[in-house]
């Protein structure tokens, strides 16, 4: 199993669990013993207004950008089933975690302007690299995310960066593995693994993506270089 900065909320086995019965119809799950697992466990509609929040996306990215970013919403709420995180955080920062990928230089620029975006030297070479800090912005100011977790994950999903929090990595591979992305060798890889072993996985993923900057003669961002370094020596060190 990964070794994951965070652990798993619940431990309780699925056999723990009971299943209802014809008696336990209609009650309150909390008066159910053993239900208490269900305490946290809201419908996603529940949360956000996801319905109004895709509306405007759909506004603001491409048909196929948008259809990235669902993918990448799924994927990532599989995966935080999978490993114990928030489900409804890891499928909100899908949703949203592009949403400033199709402005054009003029609005990306006005908007960093207006909310004081710092840009380092890397990225204003290479602008695209903007869209995850601006990402995290927008999710804040234009769809009404507060979350810390939700607007980090959101912030580190192209580069990554070392020891990612849980909901950082899952969105951070969503990203790569989602059922959209065009087909790469490494990806039945590390999609067979990643529901098993998700360090692993972000090590591929990290010296992948370096392979095929490097192919590309592009620059590599240091935080991606220092997070394949992190995971190596992590898996290395197992
Ligand atoms: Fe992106
Ligand atoms: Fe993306």
């Amino acid at each position: 199993m990964a070794d994951t900065k965070k652990e798993p909320k619940s431990t309780a086995l699925v056999s723990d669990i009971p299943f209802p019965t014809a008696e336990s119809y209609g009650k309150d799950p909390a008066a159910i013993p053993g239900t208490d697992i269900l305490k946290d466990t809201v419908p996603l509609n529940d949360a956000y207004d996801f319905v109004k929040m895709k509306k405007r996306l759909a506004k603001k990215l491409d048909p196929k950008r948008y259809e990235h970013s669902m993918g990448v919403a799924y994927t990532a709420a599989a995966l935080a089933m999978a490993y114990g995180e928030d489900m409804i955080k890891a499928y909100t920062a899908g949703v949203l975690h592009d949403c400033a990928k199709c402005l054009n230089d003029e609005e990306r620029d006005e908007c960093c302007k207006k909310y004081d975006v710092e840009l380092t030297q890397i990225e204003r070479d290479h602008p695209f690299l903007i869209h995850a800090k601006l990402g995290a912005v927008l999710a804040k100011e234009k769809y009404g995310v507060e979350d810390p977790e939700i607007l980090s994950a959101i912030r580190w999903h192209t580069t990554g960066r070392p020891d990612m929090t849980m909901l950082e990595a899952i969105i951070f591979s969503a990203d790569f593995i989602e059922p959209n992305r065009k087909p790469l060798i490494c990806l039945p890889k590390i999609r067979s693994i990643i529901f098993s072993d998700i360090d692993m996985a972000l090590c591929l993923i990290l010296e992948q993506t370096l392979v095929h900057l490097e192919h590309k003669g592009q620059a590599i961002d240091e935080y991606s270089m220092q997070a394949a370094e992190y995971y190596r020596k992590k898996i290395n060190e197992r």
